[in-house]
């Protein structure tokens, strides 16, 4: 059993490193628990104060009710930029690896001040203030960082939005959150493909008056359209500004950035994250999980459009003063080699990439990774998903030949940064599982009726006592959809939607998501988003979507679609090509469904529920009725032999 291997730190790595010893990191956790004011408290030290917080936090506040280091005042662009040009002014802040290999270039601090600061005051020329919120929508060029950067100088909320989403999800999202400025380029590149990103903006805001300007930054020259009044280059505005803007000090529960990602029912959720204790928690988890110091070599290869590229390409990393890089590229451009090139030619100390990534190079071998140098390297880290045993050992064996710890670091959009994780010099791993939790970190397991599953070797519903300094703070404009969402269905505490497993050491193992939303590599979507996106199309009465077990992605999507009568004379390629370009038109490609059964009926209860499980099963392969569990309740059993014979001649 995969359970049993231990894999202990490697120990000429535990020597130096942070956290040395299981030992000390229980004495460290027993602290936080014991102890969060004076924890975090002193966490919260590296981080610099305008003016001191009166109390660390409010240990007697509703769960739901989120505050740390209340009455501090503080800056995120001060604290990632500022007070490292003042020390370090010379040492790489980005690097930024360009679309093409062997392309780098190196911002220092001393630029990125500079870089920021005009940004910021170019902000602040066209009406930006404190509190307003400004739609990103970016490809990986350092703008992406500058921009977040800029944002929290003046005060103002940042929303940045994945440069692969479609324009109808953009649109939803700018008025969701109320921008008046989006920042965009004219295209993006990834890899072989130019990816258009002007005309997505222009779409999207056609007819939005609230959307006052769009200020494009050049990526690839292509020619745009400008809308007079409105659009402006973001280089002309540069050249207006000087590089010394003033900083705004915000409160500690100011907001500092929006950022929407996909529940299990209705429109994705905009969860805001604050100022004072995301700061503290991405810098702390940071530090203690990659083992990062001064001198590192910070490599996340996510996009910073996702929670990940927030916290540990940009405020995570900066805050530290460490070296980070921005890559613009794909894992695969122009071969299975490319990570492993950028790890050889800007000597990156710690990697940090997802799983589906890894699936993908693993299946071209060795011999690209054992081409580049990879001596620099200190910790390799995944995210995202559940990591495959296997793909563990290869990372960890291959990638880092058995020198480096991998952390696999379990966390969420809503939780700021890693709650869950082993620290690289203290704890014996079991590849697949992210081990134990981080300090001031309270997992709980909880049965379906709340019953607290307490000892070791259980499963359950993943939830958290407490709360911890990086926590979102509410869901933008819809707090009572806050408070239902998370804190609801187990009162007193945080609810997950992840499933997990206590094994009988203590460690904790991931089991996926629990509700309705799906992780395709690396992605978290909601099924009722694409299920809306397929009704939305003219020959389509009902649509269910389902996840299942996906080789490379983790998760590919099955959607069971019934059609209108009118539309059975069309092609049925056709029909499906036609839906699937619909998903991709109202969300993204990476909600593609992968398959789609055009089918007569979707098994429902008497009372008209559809039984998304019998569903799962069959999208899986398994099409034995015996597996599909008590199918008494179905209203028409006809339904479900109907669909499995679909299946079934499918191949
Ligand atoms: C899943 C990404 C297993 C989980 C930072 C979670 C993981 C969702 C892991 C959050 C991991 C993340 N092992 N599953 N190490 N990390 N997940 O909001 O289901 O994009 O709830 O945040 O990804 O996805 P999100």
């Amino acid at each position: 059993m995969s359970e049993s291997i231990l894999v202990p730190p490697p120990p000429a790595f535990a020597q130096g490193a942070l956290v040395s010893s299981r030992a000390a990191y229980e004495a460290l956790y027993r602290r936080s628990i014991d102890d969060p004011a004076g924890f975090w408290g002193e966490q919260a030290a590296r981080i610099a104060w305008h003016r001191p917080y009166d109390a660390v936090w409010d240990a007697h506040a509703r769960p739901g009710e989120i505050a740390w280091f209340t009455g501090g005042r503080l800056n995120v662009s001060y604290n990632c930029v500022d007070r490292h040009a003042a020390r370090t002014p010379d040492r790489p802040a980005i690097l930024w690896a360009r679309n093409e290999p062997g392309e780098y270039e190196t911002i220092t601090f001393r630029d990125l001040q500079e870089r920021v600061g005009r940004l910021a005051n170019v902000l602040r020329a066209h009406g930006v203030k404190k509190g307003d919120r400004v739609c990103i929508y970016l490809p990986m060029i350092p703008e992406l960082a500058c921009a977040m950067l800029a944002c929290a100088r003046v005060g103002a909320v940042h929303s940045v939005v994945f440069a692969g989403f479609s324009a109808d999800a953009l649109r939803e999202r700018i008025l969701d959150a109320d921008c008046a400025v989006v920042i965009t380029a004219d295209e993006g590149l990834r890899g072989p493909k130019r990816v258009p990103l002007k005309p997505v903006v222009d779409a999207a805001v056609a007819g939005l008056d609230g959307v006052r300007r769009v200020l494009v930054a050049r990526r690839t020259g292509a020619a745009v359209q400008m809308t007079p009044g409105r659009d402006l280059w973001l280089e002309d505005e540069l050249a207006r500004q000087r590089a010394t803007c003033p900083i705004e000090w915000v409160d500690s529960e100011d907001p500092l950035f929006v950022l929407y990602t996909s529940g299990s029912t209705g429109k994705p959720k905009g969860v805001l994250h604050t100022t004072g204790g995301y700061l503290v928690y991405a810098a702390t988890t940071h530090r203690y999980v990659f083992d990062a110091r001064e001198g590192d070599i910070h490599f996340c290869a996510a996009d910073a459009g996702w929670i990940t590229g927030h916290s540990y390409i940009v405020y995570g990393p900066l805050a530290n003063g460490v070296t980070t890089v921005m890559f613009e590229s794909i894992p695969t451009y122009p071969d299975a080699g490319r990570y492993w090139q950028v790890v050889d030619d800007l000597r990156a100390t710690i990697v940090y990439t997802a799983p589906t990534a890894l699936r993908a190079l693993l299946r071209e071998g060795d011999e690209p990774v054992r081409k580049y140098r990879r001596d620099s390297i200190r910790v390799l880290g995944t995210v995202g998903e559940p990591i495959n045993p296997d793909v563990w050992r290869w990372y960890f064996d291959v990638v880092g030949d058995g020198r480096c710890p991998v952390v696999d670091t379990w966390w969420q959009t809503e939780t700021g940064g890693i709650l869950i994780t082993p620290l690289p010099g203290a704890i014996a791993c079991k590849p697949g599982s992210a081990t134990l939790p981080f300090f001031g970190v309270r997992p709980l397991l909880v049965d379906d009726d709340g019953k607290i599953l307490e000892g070791d070797d259980v499963a359950g519903n993943l939830c958290l006592a407490g709360s911890w300094p990086g926590q979102a703070r509410t869901i933008y404009g819809d707090h009572a959809r806050f408070l239902a969402n998370y804190f609801s269905r187990f009162p007193g505490y945080y609810f997950t939607g992840d499933g997990c497993r206590r094994d009988g050491d203590g460690y904790y193992w991931i089991t996926g998501r629990v509700d309705d939303v799906l992780n395709v590599a690396g992605h978290r979507l909601g099924t009722a988003e694409i299920e809306s996106a397929l009704v939305a199309h003219e020959a389509v009465v009902e649509a269910a979507v389902v996840g299942f077990p996906h080789p490379l992605k983790g998760q590919g999507i099955c959607a069971y679609v019934i059609t209108r009568p009118e539309f059975d004379a069309w092609d049925r390629e056709e029909l499906t090509g036609a839906l699937k370009e619909q998903v991709r038109k109202a969300i993204s490609p990476i909600a593609t469904p992968d398959r789609i059964l055009l089918v007569r009926g979707l098994p429902k209860t008497r009372s008209g529920k559809i039984m998304r499980r019998i569903l799962r099963r069959i999208a899986a392969g398994e099409l034995d009725p015996a597996g599909f569990g008590d199918t008494s309740t179905l209203a028409e059993p006809a339904v479900v032999d109907d669909i499995v014979a679909l299946a079934r001649g499918r191949g």
